[in-house]
Order: C-alpha cells, then sequence, then structure tokens
C-alpha cells in the first residue's frame, strides 16, 4: 500500500483530551481526518465532538475506532493502567504515545505494544499547545519505522513531524535534551532581561533585539556540531580563554548591577572547567568534551 492509499483510509482516535490532547484532536480535525476522541472526564470531548470529532463512550471503543491511537496522559502508568484491560484491541493497530516520561518507560511500552500484536510510536511534543497544527510545531517520534512512513502524513497535521530512529527510547531522550536546550537558552534571556532591566531597558525592547541575535547563535550549532564530531575545535569563534574573561565582564557587571549571578557563574564553571583541563586556546565548542568525559586535553 502506497503512503498516498494508506493516508486517505486513516482514521485517528485521540485518548486523553487535557490541554495537549485537546489541541492534537483538533488538529486532526482540522487536517480532515475522522477522529475519534476519548476522556475519563467526557464533557470535554463536547466542544470537539460540536467540531466534529466522533465521542466513544469508553476507551475500548476509541482504541477500536481507529487505525492510529494516540493517547496523551499525564505519565506512563497512566497509560498503561487505561490500556491495560484493553491491550487485546490494539492488536493490528498502531499506538502513538505523546505522553512525556523516560527512556526506560518508553522501552517498556514498546515491548509490551509489540506483545499485543500492535505497532509502537513514542512521541513528544516539543513546541508546546500553542503551535500544534503548525508547521512550525515540532513534534519527535521514535519506534517502528513502518509505522511512522504508513502514517507520517496524518502525523504531519500535528507540525512539524520528525522520526529519530527505530529506538522508541529516542523520543523522549531527545525530548528532555531539548527541554535542556530551551531552558539554557531561556536562563540566558531571563538573566539579561535582569541586567538591562536594571537599567530601565523595557522587557519587550530587549526582547525585540534579541531575536535577532538568535539566528547567529542557532547558526553555531550546526558547525560546533562538526568540531564535536572531528574532536577538533578551531578557535575562529574565539577561545576558551577569550569567553572566559567574557564571561567574568557579566559576572562582574550583574554584580555591579545588583542581579543575581548565578546563571554566568554556571556559564563561567564551564569554561573555566575547560580551561583547568587544556583547552584554553582551543575554540568554545570544547567545553563539551570537560561535560561528557570529565577529561583533560587530548
Ligand atoms: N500541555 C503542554 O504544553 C504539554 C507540552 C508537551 C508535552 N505535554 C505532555 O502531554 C501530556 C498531557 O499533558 P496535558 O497538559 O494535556 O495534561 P492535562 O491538561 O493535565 O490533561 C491530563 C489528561 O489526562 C487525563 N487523565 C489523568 N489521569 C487519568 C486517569 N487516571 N485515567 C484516565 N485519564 C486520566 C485527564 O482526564 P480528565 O480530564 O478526566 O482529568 C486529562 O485528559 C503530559 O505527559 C505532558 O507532559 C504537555
Amino acid at each position: 500500500m502506497s503512503e498516498n492509499e494508506n493516508h486517505e483510509r486513516s482514521t485517528v482516535s485521540v485518548i486523553g483530551l487535557g490541554q495537549m490532547g485537546t489541541r492534537l484532536a483538533q488538529a486532526f480535525l482540522a487536517a480532515g481526518y475522522q477522529t475519534t476522541v476519548w476522556n475519563r472526564t467526557a464533557e470535554k470531548a463536547d466542544a470537539l465532538v460540536a467540531q466534529g470529532a466522533v465521542r466513544a463512550a469508553t476507551a475500548a471503543e476509541a482504541v477500536a475506532g481507529s487505525t492510529l491511537v494516540v493517547v496523551c496522559l499525564p505519565n506512563y502508568e497512566t497509560v498503561q493502567g487505561l490500556l491495560g484491560p484493553v491491550a487485546e484491541s490494539l492488536r493490528g493497530r498502531v499506538l502513538v504515545n505523546l505522553t512525556s516520561g523516560t527512556t526506560e518507560a518508553a522501552g517498556r511500552m514498546a515491548d509490551w505494544v509489540a506483545g499485543h500484536g500492535a505497532e509502537y510510536l513514542d512521541g513528544a511534543a516539543m513546541s508546546g499547545t500553542r503551535l500544534v497544527g503548525r508547521p512550525e510545531a515540532l513534534f519527535v517520534f521514535s519506534g517502528s519505522p513502518e509505522a511512522f512512513t504508513a502514517h507520517r502524513v496524518v502525523l504531519a497535521s500535528l507540525g512539524n513531524a520528525v522520526h529519530l530512529g527505530a529506538d522508541p527510547a529516542l523520543a523522549p531522550l531527545y525530548d528532555t535534551a531539548l527541554f535542556g536546550l530551551a531552558w539554557g537558552a531561556l536562563a540566558g534571556f531571563y538573566h539579561a532581561v535582569a541586567l538591562v532591566g536594571a537599567e530601565g531597558v523595557d522587557p519587550t525592547a530587549f526582547a525585540a533585539v534579541a531575536t535577532g541575535h538568535m539566528p547567529f547563535v542557532t547558526s553555531l550549532m550546526a558547525d560546533h556540531a562538526r568540531q564535536i564530531e572531528d574532536g577538533r575545535y578551531p578557535n575562529d569563534d574565539g577561545t576558551v580563554e577569550v569567553h572566559a574573561a567574557a564571561m567574568e565582564h557579566l559576572v562582574d557587571t550583574s554584580e555591579a548591577q545588583g542581579v543575581s549571578t548565578d546563571v554566568p557563574e554556571l556559564v563561567k564553571a564551564l569554561l573555566d572547567r575547560a580551561r583547568a583541563a587544556g583547552y584554553g586556546a582551543d575554540g568554545i565548542a570544547s567545553v563539551v568534551e570537560t561535560i561528557r568525559k570529565g577529561e583533560g586535553h587530548v
């Protein structure tokens, strides 16, 4: 069956209509798919039913209603508790689990689903609820490549649907890694807002300038990823030594403005450790060596 034929016949069920599950169901409906919905508190399905969704009376009915079954619940224990009693109805279907959890839980869930004759995709919604249904909303999936290929078009109704690989643990691994990345950037932003705010700069005015700076920052990632792969750190973007000195200025300026120094101190600690390990004259991507290995210069 071609991907397109499969797409035309696809139906989707969404189990769990909290903040995220509701947006998922809305996106499937907006893309024109027959969407069956179930929620423990039945009234939460009312608005979706008014928009054209099919109401399932039970979770079992929701599973039986579609080839593609999407669950979005608070945790894996809840998913297991809900689907455990109806596991036999999963046979021949694809379960997509957009519940947040650990890599271990994803592996256990994949084994459990396979044991009931179904295919499994773990997934993570990376762009909050606001962007769901728009092309820039990132959704990462991992697990059965065949299931992803067969349902790629339907899953793309949610946003930018990216398959990371066959190992189901990859989606929760990326989920936590990207969460840390986002927080690294946001911690820097919140510190910067406090710092310029001490001189009376309006957060909105600062955000406009900061947003214009971010393409440069993100452009470093691909270059630095290649350097990390090669294990060679050219210092075109400045040496560890130079950046450590600049970070010292940020700490001093923060102190002078009466702003907490914990965010720049954290970065300074990374740079100091890289310098102590012998990377002072290398490029800044070399800090990864001391993060992942805790070893000195080789
Ligand atoms: N919201 C976000 O921005 C966001 C972003 C990324 C990932 N996520 C992930 O998406 C998942 C759901 O988050 P959410 O924000 O949608 O949560 P939520 O708004 O709190 O909704 C939780 C849902 O789970 C249902 N539920 C809870 N316990 C249950 C049980 N024992 N049996 C059956 N149903 C149960 C609730 O049903 P009732 O309506 O009956 O209470 C509700 O539908 C989480 O894993 C979260 O980490 C959320």
